[in-house]
């Protein structure tokens, strides 16, 4: 198959229109309802656009929206080209890319090709041994003296993501298959091409109905391990995905993939999310010349506040070592690729709470802040629903108040290990995926106008002063902060294109660095703390003529910054 559009430009040169957008992710489960039955609906985002349009992004990332078992919250697909009932029907979605486009939005479904659920089509079929779709998957013999089902017999000791072991048995054939992630989500074999181009094709039905791109899950996944693919053990080794990441046959499976879909289009824009990707992977991946993707997500960043790699292994961050994190991407992909930048999504606990300060005194300001040091760097910013007026994590503290796959298994291991079950909550409490997903406030009603039913997830109480609404009218809100944020990036040349430099980087408090292009330099400086901060004004440099662009407190002390204080300013170049 090749491209349909072979007129229009391609965007991996160096100035596609994604390098000035502004992209938010909608979780549309909890986004917003409008069936009565407690679940949000595709209806329900395309009433929402108009604020979505004032809020003044770029593109809408809906999360899966496609028919699932939902085993792992639509990321188990069963059929990848038709609308699951819970969120509405094909016509709806129909609905939603028009009334997107619009209003000049532009609207990117996630891609989630590493496996597919356990109840798709092609997988039921992969089952029997004799079909033709048995290589599709990986699928595997029993240790070897081992009787096949009996425990340990699995064909090595690797964990999933969400289960305690990435093999599950099937007693029909006798056989194990591969789920890295649970047994509701087996990996497809990418190394067959029939695989590869079912899989093109299905996007290229996407793109022609008029999508505009894809975030591409875990999809660093899909070239698997030499050992693997030939037949072996997955290798142990580095723990997380590291062992089973960046495998061969990456690069030239996301250029097949670009080449096949014709991804290259001026008007489409992709982002692969990569656990265990490094920035040198990253700068391949996005190197215009190479033709694979415009952007990656990196976890690099969102992996510092554990001390194993199990997330639910806590550990202090200091800010240094987050700045310097992110100053590394910055400047490795300061020549060739592209960053996107984040903080908050479906899979992470809000970040207000993990980062900033969500006490009712500095919820506003840290919030603020947060939000300008991340749209201030190179890269296209992610918003996820809520985070643009500040949305907390939720008081979670049973483990029946969770409903993640990911969550309900750690608890379910980590105490059956001998993990005491107080350790395990304060683990949950910090760092579940449920904290992103609760329903998104949009007043201060009793379901706070997610939906008229019953909601599928407990709304966080603070939604009687945390909510949409009270935000729009508030000329001071993390909301109208937003705003400034976006229409900045869309008015300055300078805050998409200007050269990174880190300053102060070992200062605890101060998050400090400047962006250049041409004659024109803007400083970022952001007290990153609950205390005042004095600024070094012998590192900084003389401010006085600074021109003030954009700044969280309305009175400014020359010398110090309040508790999560932050100015854009405009400097001048020596
Ligand atoms: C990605 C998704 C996450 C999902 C996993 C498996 O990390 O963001 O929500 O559970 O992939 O599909």
């Amino acid at each position: 198959m090749t491209t349909d559009h072979p007129a229009l430009a391609p965007t991996s040169r160096p100035d596609g229109w994604w390098r000035s957008a502004v992209v938010y992710q909608i979780y549309p489960r909890s986004f917003q309802d409008t069936d009565g039955d407690g679940i949000g609906d595709i209806p329900g985002i395309t009433s929402r656009l108009d604020y979505l349009a004032e809020l003044g992004v770029d593109v809408l990332w809906l999360s899966p929206v496609y028919r699932s078992p939902q085993v792992d919250n639509g990321y188990d697909i069963s059929d990848y080209q038709d609308v699951d009932p819970l969120f509405g029907t094909l016509a709806d979605l129909d609905e939603l890319i028009a009334a997107t486009h619009a209003r000049g939005m532009k609207l990117v479904m996630d891609l989630v090709v590493n496996h597919t659920s356990d109840q798709h089509a092609w997988f039921t079929e992969s089952r029997d041994p004799a079909s033709a779709k048995r290589d599709w998957y990986y699928w595997r013999p029993a240790r070897e003296g081992h009787e096949p089902g009996t425990p340990g017999a699995e064909p090595d000791d690797s964990r999933a993501a969400f289960a305690p072991s990435a093999w599950t048995y099937d007693p029909a054939s006798g056989e194990y298959y591969l789920g890295i992630f649970s047994p509701g989500q087996p990996d497809l074999n990418w190394e067959n091409e029939d695989v590869r181009h079912a899989v093109h094709r299905m996007m290229r039905w996407w793109v022609d109905r008029g999508v505009d791109g894809f975030r591409m899950d875990v999809i660093n996944l899909i070239s698997k391990p030499a050992a693997l693919t030939s037949g072996g053990p997955i290798p142990a080794g580095a723990g997380g995905f590291g062992a089973i990441a960046n495998g061969p046959r990456l690069d030239e499976f996301l250029a097949e993939m670009n080449r096949e879909v014709g991804l290259d289009a001026e008007h489409l824009i992709t982002v692969g999310e990569m656990p265990g990707a490094t920035v040198e992977v990253a700068r391949r991946v996005t190197d215009p010349a190479r033709r694979e993707l415009n952007m990656v997500f990196t976890f690099e960043h969102v992996n510092l506040d554990q001390a194993s790699h199990s997330k639910w292994d806590l550990a202090d961050l200091p800010l240094p070592v987050l700045k310097a994190n992110l100053a590394h991407w910055q400047e490795g992909l300061a020549d060739a690729g592209w960053n996107s930048l984040y903080l908050d999504n479906h899979d992470q606990p809000r970040a207000v709470s993990r980062f900033g300060d969500d006490s009712p005194e500095h919820r506003v300001s840290s919030a603020k802040t947060l939000a300008t040091v991340l749209h201030l760097h190179k890269g296209t910013p992610y918003v996820y629903q809520g985070e643009e007026f500040g949305m907390t994590n939720a008081p979670l503290t049973r483990i029946e108040h969770y409903q993640d796959v990911e969550s309900l298994n750690y608890h379910t291991l980590a105490t059956a290990g001998g993990t005491p079950e107080e350790e395990v909550l304060a683990s949950l409490a910090a760092k579940s995926r449920d904290h992103a997903r609760t329903p998104v406030q949009w007043d201060a009603t009793d379901n706070a106008g997610f939906t008229t039913g019953t909601p599928w997830f407990a709304v966080n109480p603070d939604h009687t002063e945390i909510n949409a609404e009270a935000a729009r009218r508030d000329p001071d809100s993390v909301f109208a902060h937003f705003q400034r944020l976006i229409r900045l990036r869309h008015d300055s040349e300078t805050v998409r294109e200007g050269r990174f430099a880190l300053l102060l980087p070992d200062h605890e408090q101060i998050w400090a660095f400047t962006r250049t292009l041409e004659d024109e330099r803007l400083l970022v400086v952001a007290n990153c703390s609950s205390r005042p901060a004095e600024l070094p004004l012998q590192e900084l440099g003389e401010l006085d003529d600074a021109e003030l662009v954009l700044g969280t407190h309305a009175d400014r002390d020359p010398g110090r910054l309040a508790a999560w204080e932050s100015r854009v300013l405009r400097v001048r170049t020596l």
